[in-house]
């Protein structure tokens, strides 16, 4: 039990580092987009789609991780505060998804307004996983 325990939370940091790896990306794509020829954007959206994508599976498989590490390796044991403070940070982060998707179908549709807004729910998004990591670190250290 101790050993797949181990091996999910390892799983747990890989998908970590995948979605993390979003906040990092994303932006440096965002800033290439408004100067890009018709032909490199339509590459750039197509790169940025699938890391969405990506992000939204690497999200699903912490949760799910992270609650069998919970159960397997701590027992069900919250071990403080900070542990709330993550779950938070966690639902913050699920709503700026939720927001940067739907408003990014709006931007599909031509909405320039809503294509400006997803730079900001990008970094709504980043803050929130920021307070995850921190937390994290200091629930379980
Ligand atoms: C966006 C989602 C998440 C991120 C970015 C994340 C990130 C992290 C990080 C960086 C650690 C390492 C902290 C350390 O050991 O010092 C960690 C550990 C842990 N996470 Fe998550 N996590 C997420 C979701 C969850 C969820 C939903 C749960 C449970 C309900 C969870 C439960 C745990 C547990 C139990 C550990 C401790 C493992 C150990 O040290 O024994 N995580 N997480």
């Amino acid at each position: 039990m101790e050993l797949i325990a181990l091996v999910l939370f390892v799983i747990h940091i890989v998908a970590f580092i995948a979605g993390g790896a979003n906040s990092v990306v994303m932006p440096i794509i965002g800033s290439r987009m408004a100067t890009a020829t018709p032909d490199a954007r339509a590459a750039l959206m197509s790169v940025a789609e699938t890391l969405a994508k990506v992000g939204k599976y690497a999200m699903i498989t912490l949760i799910v991780t992270g609650l069998l590490v919970l159960w397997l390796k701590w027992n069900w044991v919250v071990p403080n505060l900070w542990f709330w403070v993550k779950m938070a940070g966690i639902v913050a982060m699920l709503v700026f998804i939720s927001l940067n998707e739907m408003n990014a179908k709006k931007a599909h549709a031509g909405d320039m307004a809503a294509a400006a807004n997803s730079k900001r729910f990008g970094q709504l998004t980043a803050l929130a996983f920021a307070v995850v990591i921190a937390s994290a670190v200091f629930a379980f250290n």
